[in-house]
């Protein structure tokens, strides 16, 4: 049974308790990080943290903890969980208090993370790439808040499991946004296409890591959404997320994307970022 953190204090799983009157239960006030560890080493961690604190700020919720307290309650969670490659998730909520759709006052943040092994993605996710299709984003307009409330990506993301796909890619106003749970690329004419940061996307740690290596090796980068057209004519398209890293999309809505394998520069891409897993940061 995997120790988990709860409220200052680390527990058994299945003892971590908390009251339904919790406003993450009732009303989903609360938001999250999802945070990956390669050799029981958190992997740019001060960005996850930077962001929570970005979320935090968002939803006008108080941080329970300092950076330095969330970094040693992490690695000791880490360690305590056998160390190795885990995926910690950290989630802070508004507290306990009588249902009221107005804030608390006084009322302390309920401060929740859990760490799990890190499951190695398929191999076929990358000799063959994934399948996606296009759903419209019907998500709210706070999207860079990385919010706990995720029935919309849940709804999509199983849209494209039932529809035979691994992601779902979110066109909001005719241009895509991100995945259900990734941010997504088109690389068009050897040149990267990106939404831009606002408040349509999450500002993905993985993103800016392929922006950086893409940079170190002069591959063109434009921070720019594409149409839904543009994304249709991309000579290759990818996802990234923490826990999957940068997977390259082969098929979008049953259509090969190019030759239907994945592409050269994403293969530049990921070999640039297994490299730089290796040496840690
Ligand atoms: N999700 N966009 C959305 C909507 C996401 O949910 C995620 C990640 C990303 C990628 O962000 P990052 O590179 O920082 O992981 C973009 C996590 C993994 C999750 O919800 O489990």
């Amino acid at each position: 049974m995997n120790d988990v953190f709860l409220n200052g204090e680390f527990i058994k799983a299945d003892q971590a308790k908390v009251s339904v009157f919790d406003r993450g239960f009732l009303l989903g006030d609360g938001v999250y990080e999802v945070i990956p560890v390669y050799a029981g080493h958190c992997f740019r961690l001060e960005g996850h943290l930077k962001r929570l604190q970005h979320s935090l700020d968002g939803v006008r919720m108080r941080n329970p903890l300092s950076d330095s307290q969330w970094q040693t309650m992490i690695e000791q969670l880490v360690e305590r969980n056998g160390a190795g490659d885990q995926s910690v998730y950290l989630q802070v909520t508004r507290g306990v208090a009588p249902r009221d759709h107005v804030f608390p006052e006084n009322v302390e943040p309920t401060a929740f993370a859990m760490s799990n092994p890190l499951h190695a993605v398929p191999a076929d996710y990358k000799s063959k790439g994934i399948a996606a299709i296009t759903v419209p984003d019907i998500r709210w307009q706070n999207c860079h808040i990385k919010a706990i409330t995720l029935l919309p990506n849940s709804l999509l993301k199983q849209q494209a499991q039932d529809a035979g796909a691994q992601e779902a890619l979110l066109i909001r106003d005719g241009y895509m946004t991100e995945g259900s749970a990734s941010n997504a690329y088109a690389i068009i004419d050897g040149k990267i296409y990106t939404a831009p940061k606002d408040e349509k996307v999450l500002p993905g740690i993985t993103r800016e890591l392929v922006l950086e290596l893409a940079a170190s090796a002069n591959i063109p980068v434009k921070e720019q959404a594409v149409s839904e057209q543009q994304l249709r004519d991309a000579d290759e398209i990818w996802v990234s997320s923490s826990t999957k890293e940068v997977l390259p999309v082969t098929m979008l809505d049953g259509v090969a994307v190019s030759s239907g394998n994945p592409g050269a520069i994403w293969k530049q891409l990921d070999s640039l970022y297994q490299q730089y897993k290796q040496q840690g940061d």
